[in-house]
């Protein structure tokens, strides 16, 4: 459980949330589509007061952070350099290197598979191999996009409990790919997700152990930080620690689910291993013309500590979310809840049921849960997704339904 699991900082200040949730999502359309909407229905008061929402379906659902839009808006005042030679990305790179304690090579891009896919070309040959865990996004969500980048590369899932791959799983996969053998692919690149995909989070040590494997391999590490910032947040570990100092050559720092619009960094830490990155970058037609843009929202999400306190406010409310729910009658969560993400495991009738009341999630399959947590007969895994929008109210109201039997 979360207060439980090592290194998990609670955070008192960041318990108040610092954005307004949008309620039940009406005030996202429109407003002459909603205005119309509502005068058909003649419910403009109910709309406007609505249901309270229990949307965990993913923190890609919340919208922009206001002082990210606002930087947004201010950015389209200039006439900027296109192709991201423009002032706002110059300070977000800078800022970038500052919070990473490391002059690094940054390239902005608009998609996390776009981030993830180009980190992976840049440490992998095509007729090499890249290892990550068996459920990790880069293997089964991005359409083959690592394999396309890097021209042909093999991804080789590993397996790994909660969501984590273990150096001597590692190890024994890297067994099978051996070094010099012509007929098989060879060792190119480890890629970890921070949070995984069980919503847990490496800790310094537990990188710097599988980064040692993969050198031993002659192998490049890669982090998928799509919820790097919530890692950051949660366990208090610095930006440095949770990289480069643990043997990461490259990350993909994903803003989108955690307040920007579209914007994602691939950070390059020792700026010699990225040379052909600009070639690359625009090759993949992830060079946007008006880079400003994306200059301008990860320099306001980095700005102060907005990028972190996002990223409390989802994790807190993924706490608080988590404490009642492994407290209510016939669930149990599935991992530690280390991030923004809650896998409960549920009867399919109580389920069910939060889905009549509106409740907005996904089942999930994993092989990656404890055989004594995993669900049994009748019973299946739901993922519950928090975001820097998610309210108290929202908690509230699926932890009521919960309580209820
Ligand atoms: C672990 C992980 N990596 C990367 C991504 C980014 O993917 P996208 O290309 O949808 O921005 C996601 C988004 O769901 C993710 O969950």
């Amino acid at each position: 459980m979360t207060e439980t699991s090592p290194g998990y900082k609670t955070d008192a200040a960041a318990e108040t949330q610092i954005f307004a949730p949008r309620g039940d999502g009406a005030d996202c359309q429109p407003s002459l589509a909603r205005a119309r909407q509502a005068r058909k229905s003649g419910a403009i008061a109910a709309q406007l007061r609505g249901p309270v929402r229990m949307n965990f379906a993913s923190d890609n659902g919340a919208g922009v952070a206001p002082p990210i839009l606002d930087a947004i808006r201010a950015s389209s005042r200039v006439n900027a350099p296109a192709y991201g030679a423009d002032e706002f990305t110059a300070r977000a790179a800078a800022r970038i290197s500052e919070i990473f304690e490391r002059q690094a090579a940054v390239f902005l891009v608009a998609t996390g598979t776009g981030a993830n896919a180009l980190s992976l070309a840049a440490l992998t040959a095509p007729w090499q191999a890249v290892f990550c865990h068996e459920e990790a996004h880069v293997i089964d969500d991005e359409c083959g996009a690592p394999e396309f980048f890097t021209a042909g590369a093999k991804v080789v899932g590993v397996a790994g409990r909660d969501g984590k791959i273990q150096p001597a799983g590692l190890a024994e996969m890297l067994a099978r790919y051996p070094i010099g053998q012509a007929k098989t692919s060879q060792p190119g690149a480890l890629s970890l997700s921070q949070a995984t995909e069980a919503g847990t989070a490496y800790r310094p040590d537990e990188i710097a152990a599988l980064a040692a494997v993969a050198r031993q391999a002659g192998m490049g590490v890669h982090m998928d930080g799509a919820r790097f910032a919530n890692v950051v947040a949660a366990t208090g570990a610095s930006p440095a620690a949770l990289t480069w100092r643990a043997g990461v050559d490259v990350l993909s720092l994903g803003a989108t689910k955690n307040g920007a619009l579209a914007c994602e960094a691939v950070i390059v830490f020792d700026p010699a291993k990225a040379a052909a990155m600009q070639y690359q970058r625009k090759r993949a037609g992830q060079t946007l013309s008006k880079g400003r843009f994306l200059g301008a929202q990860m320099e306001a999400w980095l700005a102060g500590d907005l990028w972190l306190q996002l990223a409390r406010q989802a994790n807190n409310a993924a706490r608080r979310l988590a404490q009642g729910l492994a407290a209510a009658p016939g669930l149990r969560l599935a991992f530690p809840v280390e991030a923004n993400e809650v896998f409960v495991v549920a009867p399919d009738a109580t389920l069910a049921g939060w889905r009549a009341a509106g409740a907005k999630f996904y089942d999930w399959s994993t092989r990656s849960a404890r055989p004594d947590l995993a669900p049994g007969a009748g019973e299946t895994m739901a993922r519950l997704v928090t975001s820097f929008e998610t309210s108290d109210a929202e908690v509230d109201a699926l932890l009521a339904l919960a309580k209820t039997p």
